[in-house]
């Protein structure tokens, strides 16, 4: 298993990953039945699972990227968000979903969200593949999660620690 020396555990199994992304893509896909949402997915760690969700959502999607960071190199939270990179789409009148890899405090995703809905998207709903629910700082409705998980730094499946372990394909807490 690549990179199996540095990992402590595997939480969630690519088998696993890919069951609960299905039941999330056949979820949104009826709740959005009908319409075309812009989904803009939060780089970097949102890359994979925005390409497996959308590609299993039978429902068309537009897609777009943010590159908002509150993460220096280490595991805690700064709290604040730096904008690095932002959509090019427009999203006025439109039905948002922001697409996340983990929800930690929440600040990144209430503030993206506020954002979108200051430039007057119709709506905004938040996915999130996996939340950590006792770190949680901001008030922040997610709408669709994968996983609660506890207080651990996990990796894998788009996730990194210092820009490594984005390629794994399991999701693991690390040594
Ligand atoms: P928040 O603003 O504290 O919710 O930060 C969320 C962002 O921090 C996520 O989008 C991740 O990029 C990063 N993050 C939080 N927890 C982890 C983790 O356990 N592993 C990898 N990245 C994490
Ligand atoms: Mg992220």
């Amino acid at each position: 298993m690549k990179y199996c020396n540095e990992i402590k555990q595997v939480l969630f199994s690519a088998e696993q990953i890919r069951e609960r992304v299905c039941r999330m893509a056949e979820q949104i896909s009826a709740d959005y039945k009908g319409k075309r949402p812009l989904v803009i997915g939060v780089l970097k760690g949102a890359w994979v699972f925005v390409a497996d969700l959308l590609r299993e959502m039978d429902i068309p999607a537009d897609v777009d990227f943010i590159c908002a960071s509150s993460y220096g190199s280490g595991t805690t939270t700064s709290g604040t968000v730096t904008l690095l990179k932002d959509i090019t789409l427009d999203c006025r009148k439109r039905d948002v979903l922001i697409v996340e890899d983990i929800i930690d405090s929440g600040v990144t995703l209430s503030l993206l969200k506020q954002m979108m809905l200051d430039r007057k998207a119709k709506s905004v709903n938040i996915v999130t593949l996996l939340s950590k629910p006792s770190r949680r700082k901001a008030d922040v409705d997610v709408k669709y999660v994968g996983f609660e998980i506890p207080d651990e730094f996990v990796v894998g499946y788009g996730m990194d620690y210092d820009e490594r372990f984005r390629t794994f394909a399991d999701i693991g807490i690390l040594k």
